[in-house]
């Protein structure tokens, strides 16, 4: 899964420190993510995908986030995980709300983007 991201994928992630003389962990989180297409503008969406953290819907949050756009998960994980989108969580592009879809929720976006809609992308 997710293939392309693999290869040096410590690189995306976050790394965790334990200090035993306090019983403390410390979280480092790199800032390098996989490079992203650079929008104008008027050309860069804001696009909700629901079900992100699936595995349909992380490979549409792969593709939608490297052309460029600002991609908001929504998703309740009861099947999903968030390791399945880590390596963008800290980009400025990328949001996950952890809610379930069957109640109300408000965000201004220009598409939406579900399990079911992905073959308008690919
Ligand atoms: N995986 C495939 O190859 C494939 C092929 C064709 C069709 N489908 C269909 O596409 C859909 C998604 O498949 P998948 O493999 O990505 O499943 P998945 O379980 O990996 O992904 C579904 C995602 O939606 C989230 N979710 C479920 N209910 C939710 C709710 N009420 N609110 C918020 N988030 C919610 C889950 O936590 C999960 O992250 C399914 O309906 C499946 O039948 C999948």
């Amino acid at each position: 899964m997710h293939a392309r991201f693999t290869q040096g994928l410590a690189s995306y992630q976050s790394k965790s420190i334990f200090h035993p003389d306090s019983h403390t962990i410390s979280y480092t989180t790199l800032s390098r993510f996989p490079p992203v297409k650079l929008l104008a503008a008027s050309e860069r969406k804001r696009i909700l995908v629901t079900g992100g953290a699936g595995f349909v819907g992380s490979h549409l949050v792969d593709r939608l986030m490297l052309l460029g756009h600002e991609v908001t998960v929504i998703d309740n994980f009861f099947t999903g995980s968030k390791t399945t989108i880590s390596h963008w969580i800290g980009h400025p592009n990328f949001e996950i709300v952890r809610h379930d879809v069957v109640e109300p929720f408000m965000i201004e976006c220009d598409r939406e983007g579900s399990q079911y809609c992905q073959s308008q992308v690919f």
